[in-house]
């Protein structure tokens, strides 16, 4: 991969110039969120921040952010040349998480070079910083993995879900019922437990997209860690419980999370992936009590500035976001045995919300199996509201060429189809906070496929050339090789 871990692959980025070093002091309170804001702003470089205000003589003195902002980072991430397309890395995706590599247990490794126990635990000696004005508080959970396990099985689930400083031992999170932890904490509530909960910062970047991607209920995302890596990922145990983490995190947290919710504090509001606030009250949240913590020796803080918006560039979360959820989609659309899948694609500027879909249209109805398809997991609960289905001849990375199929193989009364009244994500700024209280916290999302393929009903046609739609009115590759042999000729400088 050209690095083992968060350090390894920062170098890596320092060799290709993506990464600046901040020695200039910053405020943990919004001016280093801005900084992110106004780099992604810019198309700018990673930073690591090196003179955070607060931090001069604490634990952690570092922080780095926006170190998958861009393709040519993401293809570093994956190992893969610099100009690799988007397409090539979700179709080098899904050949790789298929081969599972099962983790490694280690019996010690960086992340266990300093242990702090109990009464020590002060977790303002890290630079958690505040990253939106209207945020509730600062947020010390942004860019990290949360490991669970059931406790029925041994599926350990990784999955990232925030969470803000309450104080110096205490973490307010983001407890959403139908995410994989959420299913866990269930029957951790059922036994009238608390669940036991790892926290890592500072992990590879493989590790990140994997924890950030719907990977359905039981799958043990170490194990498709590894396969994305090609190697097996070194675990260690917890100090207070019998999570595992990655050994080479920067940082780890061991605690449990209070399922009662006489227990629950104040968490909120953030600014969300869609760019904005879905609510602006604080409301009572499960709060993550750290027991332990364990470091690396000087370590590095992760964030990541999430909220984004139509205002913004994409941003770390979009681009990882955009291959692996590409990914996991065509795998489900494989699952349902949908024929004729030519590519599937997230575009980077919207986070999960719409997808396109280009297939070789083989029947009638086709898209909408595409459609049923992604809808059907658990997860897409706040994937897919919006579905374009579009035939082969369409670049789905260019959304411009999506509008254009939708512009002229359309006809919106039949071809747009909408299935009200399904789950939805509980993000969407759209939808009415009153509707996330009476569905338990989740959205309501009336959902949209839009079949802009060429109508199959149509007959074929003489003058079409025997298509049954429209031919198209460009000269042919005969035509325009003799074109290009005589183009110098033609007084052109060279061939484009
Ligand atoms: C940076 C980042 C922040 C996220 N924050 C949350 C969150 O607060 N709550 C949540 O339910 N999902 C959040 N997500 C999305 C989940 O990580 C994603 O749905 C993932 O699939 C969860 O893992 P799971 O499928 O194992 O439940 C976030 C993702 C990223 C990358």
């Amino acid at each position: 991969m050209g690095y083992q871990d968060l350090r390894g692959f920062l170098n890596l980025l320092e060799g290709k110039n993506e990464l600046v070093h901040i020695k200039e002091p910053v405020d943990w309170d919004i001016e280093i969120g801005s900084i992110s804001q106004e780099s992604i702003k810019r198309g700018g470089q990673a930073f690591i921040c090196e003179n955070i205000k607060d931090h001069k003589d604490t634990i952690c003195k570092r922080l780095t952010m926006n170190y998958m902002g861009n393709w040519k980072r993401l293809a570093l991430a994956m190992g893969m040349p610099e100009t690799t397309s988007s397409g090539d890395m979700v179709r080098e995706w899904r050949k790789r998480h298929r081969q599972l590599i099962k983790p490694v247990v280690v019996d010690s490794g960086p992340c266990k070079e300093n242990i702090v126990m109990e009464k020590d635990v002060d977790l303002f000696q890290f630079p958690v910083p505040k990253l939106h004005p209207g945020d509730g508080g600062r947020y010390a959970l942004t860019w990290h993995i949360v490991v669970t396990q059931d406790p029925e099985t041994d599926w350990m689930n990784v999955g990232t879900y925030r969470g803000m400083l309450l104080d110096e031992k205490n973490i307010g999170m983001l407890l959403v019922h139908v995410q994989n932890w959420g299913l866990h904490a269930a029957k951790y509530r059922e036994r009238n437990m608390k669940m036991p909960v790892s926290v890592a910062l500072g992990v590879d970047p493989i590790t990140t997209m994997i924890s950030g991607t719907p990977y359905p209920a039981g799958v043990n995302e170490y194990d498709v860690i590894g396969a994305v890596r090609g190697e097996p990922v070194r675990l260690v145990k917890c100090e207070t419980n019998d999570l595992l983490v990655p050994a080479n995190a920067e940082i780890v947290m061991e605690g449990e999370l209070d399922l009662d919710p006489s227990s629950f504090r104040l968490e909120g509001p953030f600014g969300e992936y869609p760019g904005y606030y879905s609510s602006i009250d604080s409301t009572p949240k499960p709060v993550f009590n750290v027991k332990c913590i364990t470091y690396r020796n000087d370590p590095i803080y992760t964030s990541g500035l999430i909220g984004i918006g139509p205002d913004l560039r994409a941003a770390d979360l979009d681009y990882f976001s955009a291959i692996t959820f590409s990914a996991i989609t065509w795998d489900q659309l494989d699952i349902n045995r949908v024929p004729g899948i030519q590519d599937v694609w997230f575009d980077e500027d919207v986070y999960g919300t719409n997808v396109f879909v280009s297939i070789d249209k083989k029947y009638y109805g086709h898209a909408k199996q595409v459609a049923f398809a992604i809808w059907s997991p658990l997860s897409a609960h706040y994937i897919g509201k919006y579905v374009v289905v579009v035939d082969s001849d369409i670049d789905i990375h260019n959304p411009k060429k999506v509008w254009a199929a939708i512009a002229n193989r359309t006809d919106p009364l039949k071809d747009i189809i909408i299935i009200p009244h399904t789950a939805g994500g509980p993000l969407d700024p759209s939808v009415h906070p009153d509707i996330k209280m009476r569905t338990g916290k989740l959205g309501i999302w009336n959902r949209v496929l839009i079949d802009a393929t060429w109508d199959d009903t149509w007959e074929p046609r003489p003058e079409w050339g025997g298509l049954n739609h429209p031919p198209s009115c460009l000269s042919s590759e005969r035509e325009l090789q003799l074109v290009r042999e005589k183009w110098k000729l033609y007084g052109f400088s060279e061939l484009m």
